[in-house]
């Protein structure tokens, strides 16, 4: 097998997205993880309830919407400016730290991002965090106006990078984005983050389970779909090795 291009999932991937938790906290004290949790958990669902009712709006649109809900569930009260600027946090997201190492060490590929992310979210965010100077392409599902996991959306890589989906190797942490991935026909790693054995302890050791533990329980273990990926790491750093035993 020839791998001609390493294509990323960007949030929770590249991104950490639970670092917008620093900004949640500060604007709402003690409101942070819970915000930070329902966020995302909404956000991910508004993107597949939207493709299924064929009402696309763009990752910006859904992201600030799932951030309203959240603010409103919790019955928490806020200004635009507080709410702009916990928003801001998504176009300063921290990369993990293995990121810009990995991504440089696999400089022989073509890499890319393909997301969920609004082409204009995306574009600002790989700038913003220096990203652009190692990536060959960023794309965005915007304009297939479906998202992930919809085959469409991962169809974009072929036309933007031109290369045929067994010549692509995707790399997501998110399970739901693997599985499919790899429905699709795209060899894939997954990121295993939260090994199953720290999520039991996890359940284990807390009286209340914390909105953490309920989001990597949901999020962040392998799910139940009939398909699973080919690879299983447990960071970006793995994937040097990883590359070069498949294409040995
Ligand atoms: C992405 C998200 C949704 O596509 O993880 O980057």
């Amino acid at each position: 097998m020839t791998i001609k291009a390493v294509v990323f999932d960007a949030y929770g991937t590249l991104y950490d997205i639970q670092s917008v938790a620093s900004i949640t906290d500060a604007a709402f004290p003690g409101y942070g993880e819970m915000i930070t949790q329902i966020w995302r958990i909404k956000q991910l669902e508004y993107t597949w309830l939207r493709s299924l009712m064929r009402r696309y709006d763009d990752f910006s649109v859904i992201t600030r919407e799932s951030l309203g809900y959240s603010l409103r569930t919790l019955g928490l009260k806020y200004d635009s400016s507080v709410f702009e600027q916990i928003m801001d946090k998504y176009v300063h997201l921290d990369l993990y730290p293995d990121a810009k190492r990995t991504l440089t060490e696999l400089k022989q590929y073509k890499l890319a991002i393909l997301s969920n992310g609004s082409s204009n979210m995306l574009n600002t965010l790989v700038r913003n965090t220096g990203l652009d100077a190692v990536l060959d392409a960023t794309i965005s599902i915007d304009s297939k106006r479906i998202f992930k996991p919809s085959p469409e959306a991962y169809s974009l890589i072929e036309d933007c990078l031109g290369v045929r989906p067994a010549e692509v190797m995707f790399v997501s942490s998110n399970p739901w984005d693997a599985v499919g991935a790899k429905s699709f026909g795209l060899s894939t790693v997954w990121i295993e983050r939260v090994s199953p054995q720290a999520m039991a302890e996890a359940c284990q050791n807390s009286d209340l389970v914390s909105p953490l533990t309920m989001f990597k329980a949901l999020r962040m273990q392998m799910d139940e779909l009939g398909v699973g990926p080919d690879h299983r790491v447990v960071g970006l750093s793995a994937l040097p090795e990883i590359l070069s035993s498949v294409s040995a």
